[in-house]
């Protein structure tokens, strides 16, 4: 494959050429793949505004870079490998060819719905094959995707129909997971009863679960997909154009939705997804992720496809049937590429090493993680049980926002070590600044992790709120992209990332604003205000904590309270956001100001009370030791 690189010594190099001539680096980056017309410049940037153009003026379709400029070469190759839920369901494969007639009749189907370029679909799916298949269909037509996990609640999915202007939703009569059925479409309904923006809404067959159709708005996959046309013209896109929009948490507010755009994204996962994987013509890819998540975007659909790669979907949940399920397909495919989350990896450890028994792996070649740090257990049980001490793993840093991996060491090229991202792909300036924004220069040094230059694959802005962009990643350290995250630089300039430095917490891989949740709680009729924290948690990373005051609780009504705190907050956001632990307080510890003091509360959760720091601007000491005295968790002081 062009444009790979190979070994440590070939690493360095690139870093070097990229960092001395960024605009040649990423030229050549860019020349495999297919332009209509060429950039008249790579890169016109600057971090104030912020205004960031990679490959500017530059046309093209995403979609031509996956179909157009491989047909003819490698159509009868197989793109997506489904696996369902069910192993005794059969698995489906799709080849190019077959996958590029299906997106052209979906975005057929979409032109009829009055789908046009710049138009918003949001998609609400299981992890089946039409997911995908819905992405490219609205990258064909210059439709800007936003996906939703099917896990988020009606309100959830319903706020972001509204913020993105979504007049169309694609979605499925029900959804697998394991042993359960979601039912979407009327999960999707009851959104839509807040979403008067919604004009049509494809409904695709999965479960056979009952559903109402609504007349003159509502429509089968099946019907529509009928007879279209197996060619679409791909519309022409600047390289600036919106791809999709992708919704995530941050410290404050409501969820932001994150832009990207054709072209910088293009290159960007293209290039990451061949270098991190080492991925070579043939190898079978899998990830685990949902495409609900930025990493199922750019590394289940968009990074392989790019690269003509067999990309495997999984419907189903790691432990249904049984704790062994990642291994059999693992067996059952001949994964080459196997990429997870450290939470999967911790919850099949602690179910014991029975279920790795008579399972071969012996097709695995490089196994990755991402999403949240990855503690060292975790990560040898991994790389002996399941690697069998031969397969190197990358430990992925990235975000929703950056659109792909920015630290990480290449397969089988840089060296590893346990719980270290190591170091930045090419064209990647990582720096460490202190809470002063000064550059902390050289090894052995902690600090905030920022970025310094850009790189082709970073958001664009946030849908609808440029200056929220600006405020959120740009502000906090002049002429940095500032990522929210704490690192460690070690002696050997590797990086180790140390978690969230913001008020952003990462359960189970997925992130959430502590802020979300606690707007969440307080809708209840009974609680006045709540704090809510992240807590050590051995198979989640972190597990959500919340405090909460409600002055009018009658005595020994405590256990309906906080059952029903929990479920407020799954029906309000989703049951990835439902609180581990809900403490009744009498008061929140808070600064003569009215600020709450989280550090107090986030010292109390992770069970360690011994140096609480100074308490004295506290309006209320004594509320910490009640707090202390009837928390969730033994904690010391
Ligand atoms: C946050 C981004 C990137 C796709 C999935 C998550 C944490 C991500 C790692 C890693 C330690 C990690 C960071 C980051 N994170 N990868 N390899 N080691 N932490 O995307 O939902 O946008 O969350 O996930 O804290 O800021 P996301």
């Amino acid at each position: 494959m062009i444009n790979k690189i190979h070994t440590l010594g070939g690493y360095f190099h690139e870093y070097q050429k990229s960092l001395t001539n960024p605009d040649d680096f990423w030229e050549q980056q860019a020349e495999c793949l297919y332009w209509r017309k060429r950039w008249e410049k790579v890169i016109d940037w600057n971090f104030e505004e912020p205004s960031i153009n990679w490959y500017v003026n530059a046309k093209l379709n995403i979609t031509e870079s996956i179909f157009e400029k491989n047909l003819y070469t490698h159509g009868n190759n197989t793109a997506i490998i489904w696996e369902p839920n069910d192993p005794a369901d059969e698995a489906i494969t799709l080849t190019y060819r077959q996958l590029y007639e299906k997106v052209n009749q979906l975005a057929n189907s979409l032109k009829i719905l009055g789908v046009k370029k710049g138009d918003r679909v949001a998609l609400y799916m299981p992890m089946v094959p039409e997911l995908a298949i819905a992405l490219l269909a609205c990258a064909r037509i210059g439709a800007i995707h936003s996906v939703i996990f099917a896990g988020f609640s009606a309100q959830s999915l319903s706020e972001r129909i509204n913020d993105a202007g979504a007049k169309v939703v694609i979605t499925s009569d029900g959804g697998y997971r394991g042993s359960k059925v979601t039912p979407l479409k009327e999960i999707a309904d009851e959104a839509m009863e807040h979403s008067p923006v919604v004009e049509s809404v494809v409904v695709l067959k999965r479960t056979n679960t009952p559903v109402e159709m609504k007349a003159g708005r509502d429509i089968w996959w099946h019907d529509l997909m009928e007879g279209k046309d197996t060619e679409c013209p791909a519309e022409e896109m600047d390289a600036e154009d919106p791809l999709f929009i992708l919704y995530t948490s941050g410290s404050t507010g409501k969820p932001k939705g994150i832009v990207h755009t054709v072209a910088g994204y293009m290159v960007y996962t293209a290039y990451t997804f061949r270098n991190v994987f080492q991925y070579s013509r043939g190898d079978v890819y899998f990830c685990t992720a949902d495409i609900g998540w930025i990493t199922g975007h750019s590394y289940i659909v968009y990074g392989p496809l790019l690269n003509g790669a067999q990309t495997l979907m999984f419907e189903g949940t790691p432990t249904w049937p049984d704790a062994g399920r990642f291994w059999d397909i693992v067996d059952k495919h001949k994964v080459n590429q196997f990429y997870t989350a450290p939470t999967a990896i911790r919850s099949l450890l602690s179910l014991g090493n029975e279920y790795l028994a008579g399972k071969a792996l012996d097709s695995l070649k490089v196994l990755g993680t991402v999403g949240e740090p990855i503690n060292e257990d975790a990560w040898h049980w991994y790389h002996d049980h399941v690697g069998k001490n031969r397969c190197p793993i990358v430990d992925t840093w990235w975000q929703t926002e950056t659109g792909g991996v920015l630290i990480s060491p290449l397969a089988g090229i840089t060296p590893t070590k346990p719980s270290f991202a190591t170091l930045p792909l090419p064209g990647v300036l990582p720096v460490i600044v202190d809470n002063e924004g000064k550059e902390l220069k050289g090894n052995s040094v902690e600090g905030n992790l920022c970025v310094k230059f850009p790189w082709p694959g970073m958001a664009r802005t946030i849908w609808g709120d440029h200056e929220r962009f600006r405020d959120t990643y740009f502000s906090t350290f002049k002429n940095y992209y500032f990522t929210g995250d704490g690192v460690r630089r070690d002696e050997d300039g590797y990086y180790r990332i140390l978690g969230r430095v913001d008020d952003v917490i990462n359960v189970s891989g997925h992130r959430l604003g502590t802020a979300e949740i606690e707007n969440a709680i307080n809708e209840h009729p009974l609680v006045n205000e709540s704090a809510v924290v992240g807590y050590p948690h051995a198979i989640k990373g972190q597990g959500i904590y919340a405090f909460v005051v409600c002055p009018e609780l009658s005595t020994g009504g405590e256990e309906g309270i906080r059952r029903s705190i929990k479920q407020g907050v799954t029906k309000i956001i989703g049951p990835i956001a439902r609180p581990d632990l809900v403490q009744i307080v009498p008061g929140l510890p808070k600064t003569r100001s009215g600020k709450i003091m989280r550090r107090i509360l986030r010292k109390i959760a992770e069970g360690d009370a011994t140096n609480l720091g100074d308490i004295s601007t506290l309006l209320d000491e004594d509320i910490v030791g009640q707090i202390i005295d009837s928390a969730l968790v033994d904690v010391k002081h």
